[in-house]
C-alpha cells in the first residue's frame, strides 16, 4: 500500500488562513516562495503570468475595501496579485519582428500559468509553517485593481493571495467524495446527485461544528446562494486590456 508522505500529509491540511501574526515573513522566505512558483509547469514555457507583491498600506487598504472588506488583505504581512501576463510574451515577440493575436486561446495559456504558479507559491508557504489565503475578491473591482497596479495592455490580475504566519487554526473543509472529482473512461454526469447527497451530509456536520460556528447548511445549499448574487463581468475591462475572444 502506498503511504502518504510528507508533501502528501502537508497538502492535505491544507485549510485557508484569514488571521495572521505581525511576524514578516521577510525577504528571503519570499523569494524561495516565488523560485517554488516559477518552477511550475507553464505552457510552452511562455511564463506568461506576473506577480506584483503589494506592500504600501494604502494600496493594501483600498484593494481591501475593494475586494469587499477584506481585512486580511490589509493585515497579512505579505499581499501578492497573481496576473496573467501576455505583455512579457508580446515584448519577446516584437524583438523578432513578429506579432500575436491574443485568442481566448492566450487567454486560456496566461490565466491557467497564473494558476499554476500560485498554487507553487501556496504549497511551497505552507511548507515553510505560513499559512494562505487566495482572494478573488479583487475581481470585485478589476479595473480599478488593474489601475492601481499599473498594469500594461495583456495583463490582468486574476486573484490576490495572503501571506503570513497563522495567528489561528481554522477546521480543515472536507472535500467532495473521490468518485464524485476522479471519473474513469469517461464522464460520471449519472452518479453526481448521490455523491452530491453525500457531500452534502459531510459537510452539514463540518458546518455545524464548525469552530466558531454553528451554520445549519449543505453544499448545495451554499452553491445555490451563490447564485443569487450577480456574477462579475470581465468582457470589458479585458477587452479593454487588449485580449480578443471573438473567435
Ligand atoms: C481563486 C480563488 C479565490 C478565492 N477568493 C477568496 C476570497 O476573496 N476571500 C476568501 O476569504 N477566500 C477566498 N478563497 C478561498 C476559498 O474560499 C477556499 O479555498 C475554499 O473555500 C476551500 O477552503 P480551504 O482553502 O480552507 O480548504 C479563494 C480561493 C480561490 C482558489
Amino acid at each position: 500500500m502506498t503511504t502518504a508522505n510528507e508533501t502528501i500529509e502537508r497538502l492535505l491540511r491544507h485549510r485557508s488562513v484569514r488571521r495572521f501574526t505581525d511576524e514578516p515573513v521577510g525577504r528571503e522566505r519570499l523569494e524561495l516562495i516565488i523560485r517554488s512558483a516559477q518552477m511550475a509547469s507553464t505552457s510552452s514555457n511562455m511564463q506568461a503570468y506576473s506577480v506584483i507583491a503589494v506592500d504600501d498600506p494604502d494600496k493594501r487598504c483600498q484593494i481591501a475595501e475593494w475586494a469587499g472588506g477584506q481585512r486580511h488583505v490589509e493585515q497579512a504581512p505579505v499581499f501578492l496579485v497573481w496576473c496573467a501576463d501576455l505583455y512579457r510574451f508580446g515584448e519577446a515577440v516584437r524583438m523578432y519582428g513578429g506579432s500575436f493575436e491574443p485568442t481566448l486561446e492566450y487567454f486560456i495559456v496566461s490565466t491557467v500559468d497564473a494558476a499554476l504558479a500560485a498554487q507553487n507559491a501556496a504549497v511551497a508557504a505552507e511548507s515553510l509553517g505560513l499559512g494562505i489565503v487566495y482572494i478573488g475578491g479583487i475581481r470585485n473591482r478589476l479595473s480599478d485593481v488593474a489601475e492601481l497596479l499599473q498594469v500594461p495592455p495583456l495583463v490582468y490580475p486574476v486573484f490576490g493571495m495572503c501571506i503570513g504566519v497563522p495567528a489561528d487554526d481554522p477546521d480543515i473543509r472536507p472535500r467532495l467524495p473521490l468518485e464524485a472529482v476522479l471519473h474513469r473512461e469517461a464522464y460520471d454526469a449519472a452518479g453526481q446527485e448521490a455523491y452530491i447527497r453525500q457531500y452534502d451530509e459531510t459537510y452539514r456536520q463540518y458546518a455545524a461544528g464548525r469552530k466558531g460556528g454553528t451554520k445549519q447548511t449543505t453544499w448545495s445549499r451554499d452553491m445555490e446562494a451563490r447564485t443569487r448574487y450577480p456574477s462579475r463581468r470581465h468582457g470589458e475591462v479585458l477587452r479593454r486590456q487588449g485580449f480578443r475572444f471573438e473567435e
